[in-house]
């Protein structure tokens, strides 16, 4: 990831971040970080870049065309053009969904404010996002820049020393993280809780869990509000494609359920949820000749939902495949499933279904969920990446306001 910083005060920007992990990840090349005067692209000898406002009032504004030159300079190096992110008290205030989206780009162009801000001509023209770091007004945009960088340089590969850690933090499922404890175990009289020296792991987690909920509730109750319970519902008797499903599973909530609806026990259970809930279905694209039932209505029979917010994952034949001809024709309804009347030559053991997304999404919707997206490619990290973080959008959002 390449940060380019335009901004009146480079040194700011520099010695903020040249230290500990970014600086670190700076000097291991894992992301670069560059910065561009835009008074060096001032057009007079004073290389003034501010001037009075039309119209009167206090305090002075940045002028359109240092800045554009600058920014043009800074593409031209990218060599294409590249997000470009206006710092301002006016923007959506960053979030760890935006910060995440932010992250899967190679090159970010932050532009940094001072004053009373810039002309918002050069805005329209060269700005494609406006973030906030928070309600309340800085002297300028640095530093707005530096807390930016840094979020999004936690989710670069790499720059952290234990990629793990970068997996699951507060904020991630719209609940903060539970309480930590460190050595030694009793300190000023209090004690670490028990559980936590018990060493069983589901009890852990369990625990933690709890201690998410009550602090989410006590402090932000706010994020609470749109907080789900994830479920994944699936469907897969290849071992691969149950790891990638576990997977996306955990990328999205810390605390998911998995359901096999391939053990008839869980076929059997009423499984019944609320708008609180969210669950993932994943099924295959195409339904294998010896799969226990013969219909994905019989499937999701069990499945009861009351609005309940949902998603379906519709793997494809085998994660080895090639990710572009994996799915190939699923939009032109070539792929296959049980539900379908017609046949097909190439797939003697596969019943071929003419619209699978359709057919899936439509048993699911008449059952009570609303399906807000659809995944066909699962085993791509970045589709799956785009596919949660628009899920989280439109969760954490608020689709139940
Ligand atoms: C004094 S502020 C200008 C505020 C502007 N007059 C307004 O009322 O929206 C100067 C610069 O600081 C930066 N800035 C101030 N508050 C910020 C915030 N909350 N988030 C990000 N950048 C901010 C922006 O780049 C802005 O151009």
């Amino acid at each position: 990831m390449n940060f380019h910083v335009l901004t009146l005060f480079p040194e700011m920007i520099r010695q903020g971040l040249h230290t500990s992990i970014l600086g670190k990840a700076m000097e291991r090349g894992c992301i670069t970080l560059e910065t561009t005067n835009i008074r060096d692209f001032a057009a007079n000898k004073y290389n003034r870049v501010d001037d009075y406002p039309y119209g009167g009032g206090a305090g002075m504004v940045m002028e359109a065309e240092p800045v554009y030159r600058a920014c043009k300079a800074v593409e031209e190096t990218i060599g294409r053009p590249a997000r470009t992110v206006y710092l301002t008290p006016q923007g959506r205030v960053l979030n760890q969904t935006i910060v995440e989206e932010l992250a899967m780009e190679e090159d970010l162009i932050l532009l940094c404010g001072h004053y009373e801000g810039i002309d918002e001509r050069v805005l329209e023209e060269v700005v494609t996002d406006y973030i906030s770091i928070g309600d309340y007004v800085l002297t300028g945009g640095e530093l707005g820049a530096m807390v930016l960088i840094d979020a999004v340089s936690r989710f670069v590969p790499g720059v952290l020393s234990n990629e793990e850690s970068s997996q699951f933090e507060s904020l991630q499922d719209n609940l903060l993280e539970y309480p930590h404890y460190t050595r030694p175990e009793k300190w000023h009289g209090k004690t670490v809780p028990s559980v936590l020296l018990s060493g069983d792991h589901k009890k852990i987690e369990a625990w933690r869990y709890g201690q998410s909920l009550k602090r989410t509730r006590e402090r932000r109750p706010d994020l609470m509000k749109n907080a789900v319970t994830v479920t994944c519902a699936y469907y897969a008797p290849e071992e691969k494609w149950q790891e990638i499903l576990r997977q996306t599973t955990e990328e999205m909530t810390r605390y998911g359920t998995m359901l096999d609806i391939g053990r008839k026990k869980i076929r059997k259970q009423h499984n019944h949820f609320e708008t609180e809930d969210f669950l993932l279905f994943a099924v295959p694209a195409v339904l294998p000749a010896d799969s226990p039932l013969a219909s994905w209505k019989e499937f999701f029979q069990s499945f009861r939902g009351t609005q309940t917010p949902a998603a379906l994952i519709l793997y494809g034949p085998s994660p080895q495949e090639d990710s572009q001809t994996a799915f190939a024709g699923i939009e032109q309804d070539t792929v296959y499933g049980a539900d379908s009347r017609s046949s097909s030559t190439d797939c003697a053991d596969v019943k071929p279904l003419d619209d699978p997304i359709g057919s899936i999404k439509k048993i699911l919707q008449d059952k009570g969920f609303q399906i807000l997206d659809i995944c066909t490619h699962p085993e791509s990290i970045s589709e799956r990446r785009r596919f949660l973080l628009g899920l989280r959008e439109k969760i954490y959002q608020g689709i139940r306001s």
